[in-house]
């Protein structure tokens, strides 16, 4: 969406802070023990407590064979989005992806972490950490007139560097209006491509990232997607403002 006036960019913001806020609730509760589930419904409880609706329950979407059930995506160490909660019990040394999307005051937002449970292995933490700066150096590219391409070159090049993967089926995505929109947002690819970004612009950035080979596969339902190699992968997201100068992050607690 392009925000319009003063009283959309109001629910925007008030709608991106209280998202933020329950996402750190909720990754606290990210401990040995809880089930997926369990943090699914503490996600539910807290998007309606703070009068919004959980836009990823019920959501559908080209390729999948049922709605999305939940209100929240928890994505474990081979899985790299789109993970459905449920029975499975967190264990100590799982990473585990966070992803959270809410309609307040009809704008919508979608802001994801990854976090670690209990003390995971060295290799596994600079996943984590790689993915959450790649996430800060796509933001630091944004700005008034950029080329989307500027943003995909800047994060692949960081992470490839890192000797981590760059996911391609799965993109950042236009945000505010609906839960995805225009334009992709991909996290790899070349400066002074694809479209451009203007001010006003309100988009999720997200990148995806493997420990191993980039490659993955989705589940016969056509919602969880994991590594083809079995090795972990990390994501962080960010609703974004586009501004004159830079972007302003939406979705900060
Ligand atoms: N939050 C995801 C994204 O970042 C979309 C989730 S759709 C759902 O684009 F249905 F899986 F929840
Ligand atoms: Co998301
Ligand atoms: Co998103």
């Amino acid at each position: 969406m392009k925000i319009q006036n003063s009283q959309q960019q109001k629910s925007l913001y008030d709608g991106g802070r209280h998202l933020a806020n329950i996402l750190a609730r909720v990754a606290e509760q990210a401990v040995p023990g809880i089930t997926t589930g369990e943090l699914d419904s503490i996600a539910e409880e807290l998007i309606r407590k703070a009068g919004g609706r959980p836009s990823f329950k019920n959501y559908k979407t080209e390729g999948t064979k049922m709605p999305y059930p939940a209100s929240l995506c928890v994505s474990v160490n081979d899985e790299v989005v789109h993970g459905i909660p449920g029975k499975r019990v967190l264990l100590d040394g799982d990473i585990v992806g966070l992803d959270i999307g809410m309609e307040y005051e009809h704008i919508f937002t979608d802001t994801a972490v990854t976090v670690c449970v209990g003390k995971v292995s060295d290799e596994k933490n600079k996943l984590v950490e790689v993915t959450r700066r790649a996430l800060e150096i796509g933001i630091g590219v944004v700005h008034d007139g950029v080329h989307i391409g500027d943003i995909g070159e800047a994060i692949q090049a960081y992470v490839e560097g890192e000797g981590f993967g760059v996911v391609r089926e799965l993109v950042g995505h236009g945000v505010g209006d609906k839960v995805h929109e225009d334009p992709e947002i991909p996290n790899w690819g070349t400066r002074g491509t694809r479209g451009i970004l203007s001010e006003g612009m309100v988009v999720a950035l997200e990148p995806m990232v493997t420990m191993g080979s980039p490659k993955i596969k989705v589940s016969k339902d056509g919602w969880i997607w994991s590594t083809r190699d079995k090795k972990p992968a990390a994501h962080f997201e960010h609703t974004i403002l586009v501004t004159k100068t830079g972007a302003e992050i939406i979705t900060l607690s």
